[in-house]
């Protein structure tokens, strides 16, 4: 095991982390990084360590990080991983996936309609909520809709299970609306700490896409990105830790690529465990683990407010070479737009 530093300073959000090979040493640890086969790895993490597992496996479309196989095969692979998970998570603890599709031929595969039965079927998981996660931004489809959501599968393990809300409560739209009747009338009705935030999540990933996939000119100046072409925003991640584990308890990420899983945990004084295949990921784990330890972690601060164009900038406006809005055109010759007059026309109630 290569211990990378000591214990660092008092002030410092946590003592140490590690890249070992096992989890031998893992008490020593707040976090432990192993760059090697995810399936192999938790082999080695004790039954009932773990308080949450998230993480977002590869899809297997075919990106640099992975080898597309059948989907049968992809699936059988990926229980081996989930059936460690569910071992090493604690009674009471939550397995949160984060799953898009899978695309064949243009076909899609939704993947949480596959871990569904699988988790629930096989070890008796309980889904809590599937969590959509709502982005405006990405690959645009030509011969269907753009996908425009991926989907965290939150499940427990058992029905004693640890649900932190007030942490992650949003402010409510209306804080000012009062009880019109009853005992409490005339006092406020909603939760001072604010309100769940649902099951639908936008905020995070409309800023996240509109600042890296989708404007050229700031693509590279999102606080968090990194050369991983899959990585998710630390402040995903630190809704699940606030709401699905406790100061202390330990979060397990078995695809951890640039180690957001690993932040989000520590940010809170969590202890992490992560595992990547791919050395030039865990090595950019690392290098987050360090900047988060010396203060320097370029990062999307939770709750920050997203970015929304004013209009004026160049990059929302229709570009000249484009000329007429051929929408319009659309518009104004479209065959419901002509005959609708001449249904009104010959309508029975107009006849008069
Ligand atoms: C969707 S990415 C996860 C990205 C991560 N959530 C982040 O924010 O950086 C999936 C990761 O799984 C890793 N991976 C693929 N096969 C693996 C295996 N057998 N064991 C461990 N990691 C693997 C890939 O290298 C990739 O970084």
């Amino acid at each position: 095991m290569t211990k990378m530093r000591e214990t660092a300073a008092e002030e410092s959000l946590f003592r140490n982390f590690t890249l070992a090979e096992s989890t031998s040493h893992v008490a020593e640890v707040d976090a432990l990084v192993c760059n090697g086969d995810a399936a192999a790895f938790l082999r080695t993490i004790p039954d009932g360590y773990v308080r949450l597992v998230a993480s977002s496996p590869p899809y297997n479309i075919g990106k640099p990080y992975e080898h597309k196989r059948d989907l049968g095969d992809y699936i059988e692979w990926q229980a081996e991983i989930l059936g460690q998970c569910v071992r090493v998570l604690q009674d009471g603890g939550s397995l949160c996936w984060q799953v898009g599709n899978y695309v064949e031929s243009g076909e899609i595969v939704p993947l949480d309609a596959l871990f569904y039965p699988l988790l629930k079927e096989r070890w008796g998981l309980k889904l809590r909520n599937r969590i959509v996660w709502h982005f405006e931004h990405g690959l645009h489809a030509r011969k269907r809709l753009s996908g425009r959501y991926e989907v965290i599968l939150w499940f427990t393990k058992g029905d004693d299970y640890l649900f932190n809300l007030d942490p992650i409560r949003v402010p409510q739209k209306y804080p000012g609306k009062l009880h019109h009747k009853g005992p409490h009338r005339g006092t406020p009705s909603g939760n001072p700490l604010g309100k769940n935030p649902g099951d639908i999540w936008t905020l995070l990933q409309d800023d996240w896409d509109s600042q890296i996939w989708d404007i050229p000119n700031v693509k590279c100046n999102h606080p968090e990105k990194t050369p991983h072409p899959a990585q998710f925003p630390v402040e995903l991640v630190e809704r699940l830790v606030l709401a699905l584990s406790n100061r202390g308890e330990v979060v397990l990420d078995p695809f951890v690529g640039v180690g957001s899983t690993l932040v989000a945990a520590l940010l809170h004084e969590r202890r992490a465990i992560g595992v990547d295949t791919q050395r030039s990921y865990v090595d950019i784990a690392l290098a987050r683990l360090e900047a988060l330890r010396n203060g320097t972690l370029r990062r999307r601060a939770m709750g920050t407010a997203k970015y929304t164009p004013n209009g004026n900038e160049k990059i929302a406006q229709r570009p000249q070479e484009w000329g007429v809005d051929a929408r319009e055109e659309y518009r104004a010759t479209s065959p419901l737009a002509v005959r609708l007059p001449g249904i009104a026309e010959s309508s029975p109630r107009n006849r008069d």
